[in-house]
């Protein structure tokens, strides 16, 4: 019987490893992708360790470097594997004022969190079979225009926008959903965000597991961009009339006050 994979990119990543739990307990043949050959091979054996008859691959890819991106596409070729889904969870959550970057931080950030996406899908779409299904891991930091967060909120925002017209260009043929979650306690340095956004980092942070099954629930039900969690759907609802510049300043002002930085 011919064998259908999901894709994950960032793998090794506090969501990724959340998505590979998750899949791996509904038996799903597994092909892993990050950036460093030894984490893989651990949660590669830590998966055969608990599922001891589930197929699973890795191959090391940055996903930022074109040439890494091409030799991971003809590897697909090479194996001649199929593909059912996609869930591209990377991201570089890098926050800073864009006078702090480089121009490899900017490549680098735009890269990972949007030409990837867009790469790997045409490259699951090719090898897949019938209704091949796409996730994208956006951002409510996509929702608005955010300084200080600049580049990062623009790729998120991209790549809804991508997943947002490529749903359209496949309607009937596959399943594309781009979800937007809040905060999610992952890296320590995410966590330690959370905390200083005291009762709201509280209320409105999900556990990876959550964020996981919520977003694989979306994508079954072909769900276009859901804003995870009842508390970040509350705030989208309810500034949603407020003018975009009180939010920019509002966002100015709280934003400017940390960096995150962690790739
Ligand atoms: N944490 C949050 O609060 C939050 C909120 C909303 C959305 N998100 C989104 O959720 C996703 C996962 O974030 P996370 O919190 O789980 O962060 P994370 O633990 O830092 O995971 C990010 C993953 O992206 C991978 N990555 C980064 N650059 C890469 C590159 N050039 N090539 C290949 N892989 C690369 C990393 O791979 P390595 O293992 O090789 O480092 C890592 O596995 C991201 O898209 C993020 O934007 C996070």
């Amino acid at each position: 019987m011919e064998l259908f994979y999901t894709l994950i990119t960032g793998a090794c990543g506090g969501l990724g490893g959340a998505f590979v739990k998750e899949l791996a307990a509904r038996g799903q043949p597994l092909y892993l992708t990050g950036r460093d050959e030894g984490k893989l091979a651990a949660l590669k054996e830590r998966l055969l360790h608990s599922h001891p008859a589930l197929p699973v691959k890795t191959a090391v890819c940055d996903l930022a470097d074109d040439f890494s991106r091409r030799a991971l596409i003809s590897r697909f070729a090479g194996e001649n594997v199929r593909f059912c889904r996609l869930v591209y969870a990377t991201g570089a959550d890098i926050q800073k004022p864009l006078s702090e970057y480089t121009e490899e931080k900017i490549a680098f950030q735009a890269r990972a969190n949007f030409e990837g996406a867009v790469s790997l899908s045409r490259a699951v779409l090719e090898r897949s079979g019938e209704m091949p299904e796409l996730l994208f891991v956006g951002s409510v930091s996509g929702l608005y225009p955010m300084p200080y967060f600049a580049l990062y909120s623009a790729t998120k925002k991209a790549l809804w926008q991508f997943a947002a017209a490529l749903r359209a260009e496949l309607k009937g043929r596959a399943k594309v959903t781009c979800v937007q979650p809040g905060a999610i306690p992952t890296r320590e340095d995410v966590k330690e965000n959370i905390r200083t956004q005291g009762l709201w980092g509280k209320l409105a942070a999900l556990p990876p597991e959550a964020v996981a099954r919520k977003s694989l629930n979306a994508l079954a039900k072909n769900r276009r961009s859901p804003v995870l969690g009842f508390w970040n759907k509350l705030m989208h609802v309810s500034t949603a009339l407020l003018p975009l510049s009180w939010k920019m300043r509002f966002i100015a002002k709280k934003w400017s006050k940390t960096r995150k930085d962690a790739f």
